[in-house]
C-alpha cells in the first residue's frame, strides 16, 4: 500500500532543516557569530572537532537543494532563519544582505509550488546576546520579538505561516542545564528561567507576526511519551516528574495558560503579571517533533536529578542508539488530545526521522518512515487533527555535538565534495508522493 494513502485531503508532506546545520558561510554578508559558532570552535565540545563553518554550503548551493525538493515532490519545506544573519549582534537595524538570502530562498520555493515554513529560532542565538545573559535574561524575549518583526517586515507579504521556536525544552536542557549544546552551561535547575523566557519570547513574537499578516503561527515542541520503568509507585512518580519537565513545562502554559504545579515553585519569582496571558496567546497550530518515548525509573536517593532514564529494550535502534517505537507517535498524539481536549489546536509533526550508518542500504529509514506514517494515520483515525508530517531531514547535516557523524538525510552528503546523492528513501518517498 502507498505509505501516503489514507491521509486527509490537503495533508502536507514536507522536509525539515535548520540554518546552522546546513548553511555554512558563517562569516559572509555580514552574519554575526552565534553561540553555536563559539561552542563548535571550543576544543572538546563537538565530536571530531567538527563545526558548521561549511556544513552543506546551503548558503551558496540552495538552488540545487530547492531543485532536489521540487523533484522529490514535497508540499512544504521547514527551514530556519539565522537570527545572526538578520541582526548580527541580536539587536538594532536589520542586515539587508541576510534578509536577501531568505527572500531569494522563499521566492524560489514559491515558484516551485513548495510552501515555506520558516522557524525563527533553531538554537543559533547571536553571541552578543548570550554575552548579555542569553535566554537566562528576560530582555532576550523582547529582542526575539523585535527580530521576528524585522523578518516579517521583509517576508510577511509572501510568508503567512511561521514557527517561533524550535524545541525550547532541548535548548534549555542541552544548552543551559547539562551543557551538551551551545552555549554549554551546566546550571541544572538553574536553567529553568530559559524555559520562561523562551516561552515569553514566543508569546510576544506571536502578536508581532499576527500584526504583520501571519495567518498560522505555531511553536515546535519536542514531545516524548513517558513510560514508567515499572508499575512501582516510585517509578510512576518519577515518570510524572519527567513528563512535567519535558512535556508539560512547555505545553501547559501555551495551551492552558498555567505552569505544571510541581514546577511553579522554581519559576515563581520570574513570572510577572501578564506573562502567562502573553504565553497563552492563542496558537493556530502546534508543531511537534517526535523521535522516541522515554522510559523513566525513580532515581537513587543521592542522585542529582529526581528521575533516572532507562533504555527501552527489545526494539531496533538507530545509529544514534535511539529506540524505534512508531506506536509512541500515536500514543503521544492521543495522549495530548486526552490531556488538552479542545485546547489542543491542529498539529503538525514538524520533525521525525532517524540516523543510519553511512554506506548501508536505506531500508532502515524507509521502514522507519513507513512505520511512523502508519502510526500517524492511527492517531488521525482516533480523532486527532493532524495536518502535516515533515521528515528530518532533507539531507545529512551538522548534527550538533555529534558533528557530521549522524546522518539523518533523505539525501546523502559528501562533506568533502559537497556532492548530494539521493538515497533509496528519497526515491521511495518520491514514488509515494507521485502516486498520491
Ligand atoms: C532538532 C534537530 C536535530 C534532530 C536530531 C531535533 O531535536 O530539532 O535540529 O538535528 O533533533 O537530533
Amino acid at each position: 500500500m502507498n505509505a501516503l494513502a489514507g491521509f486527509p485531503d490537503g495533508f502536507e508532506i514536507g522536509v525539515s532543516t535548520a540554518a546552522y546545520q546546513i548553511e555554512g558561510a558563517v562569516a559572509e554578508d555580514g552574519r554575526g557569530p552565534s553561540v553555536w559558532d563559539t561552542f563548535a570552535h571550543t576544543p572538546g565540545r563537538v565530536k571530531n572537532g567538527d563545526t558548521g563553518d561549511v556544513a552543506c554550503d546551503h548558503y551558496h548551493r540552495w538552488p540545487e537543494d530547492v531543485a532536489l525538493m521540487a523533484d522529490l515532490g514535497v508540499d512544504a519545506y521547514r527551514f530556519s532563519i539565522a537570527w545572526p544573519r538578520v541582526q548580527p549582534t541580536g539587536s538594532g537595524a536589520p542586515n539587508a544582505a541576510g534578509l536577501d538570502f531568505y527572500e531569494r530562498l522563499v521566492d524560489a520555493l514559491l515558484q516551485r509550488g513548495i510552501a515555506p515554513l520558516p522557524t525563527l529560532f533553531h538554537w543559533d542565538l547571536p553571541q552578543a546576546l548570550e554575552d548579555q545573559g542569553g535566554w537566562l535574561s528576560r530582555s532576550t524575549a523582547e529582542r526575539f520579538a523585535e527580530y521576528a518583526g524585522l523578518v516579517a517586515d521583509r517576508l510577511g507579504d509572501r510568508v503567512h505561516r511561521w514557527i517561533t521556536l524550535n524545541e525550547p525544552v532541548v535548548h534549555m536542557a542541552e544548552g543551559y542545564a547539562w551543557g551538551g549544546g551551545a552555549p554549554g552551561k551546566s546550571l541544572m535547575f538553574g536553567a529553568l528561567p530559559v524555559a520562561h523566557h523562551q516561552l515569553l519570547g514566543h508569546g510576544l513574537a506571536t502578536t508581532v507576526l499576527r500584526e504583520r499578516g501571519a495567518t498560522e503561527v505555531m511553536i515546535t515542541n519536542n514531545c516524548s511519551p513517558v513510560l514508567p520503568a515499572t508499575d512501582d509507585e516510585a517509578d510512576v512518580m518519577a515518570a510524572a516528574v519527567y513528563d512535567s519537565f519535558h512535556n508539560r513545562l512547555f505545553n501547559d502554559p501555551i495551551l492552558l495558560g498555567t505552569y505544571p504545579e510541581m514546577l511553579g515553585e522554581f519559576l515563581g519569582d520570574l513570572i510577572r503579571d501578564g506573562d502567562l496571558a502573553t504565553i497563552h496567546t492563542p496558537l493556530d497550530a502546534l508543531g511537534i517533533n517526535y523521535y522516541n518515548p522515554t522510559r523513566i525509573a525513580a532515581a537513587a536517593a543521592d542522585a542529582d536529578l529526581p528521575f533516572d532514564p532507562r533504555p527501552i529494550e527489545g526494539v531496533p535502534t538507530t545509529a544514534f542508539g535511539w529506540p524505534v517505537v512508531p506506536g509512541g507517535l500515536r500514543d503521544l498524539l492521543v495522549g495530548l488530545k486526552d490531556t488538552y481536549g479542545d485546547a489542543l489546536p491542529p498539529v503538525y509533526i514538524t520533525e521525525n526521522g532517524c540516523s543510519t550508518p553511512d554506506g548501508t542500504d536505506d531500508t532502515f529509514r524507509i521502514d522507519y518512515l513507513r512505520g511512523h506514517l502508519d502510526a500517524l494515520r492511527g492517531a488521525i483515525e482516533a480523532g486527532v487533527d493532524v495536518r502535516g508530517y515533515y521528515i528530518w531531514s532533507l539531507m545529512d547535516n551538522f548534527e550538533w555535538r555529534e558533528g557530521y557523524s549522524q546522518r539523518f538525510g533523505l539525501v546523502r552528503m559528501d562533506f568533502e565534495t559537497q556532492q548530494r546523492t539521493p538515497k533509496e528513501s528519497y526515491h521511495w518517498l518520491r514514488s509515494a508522493l507521485a502516486a498520491r
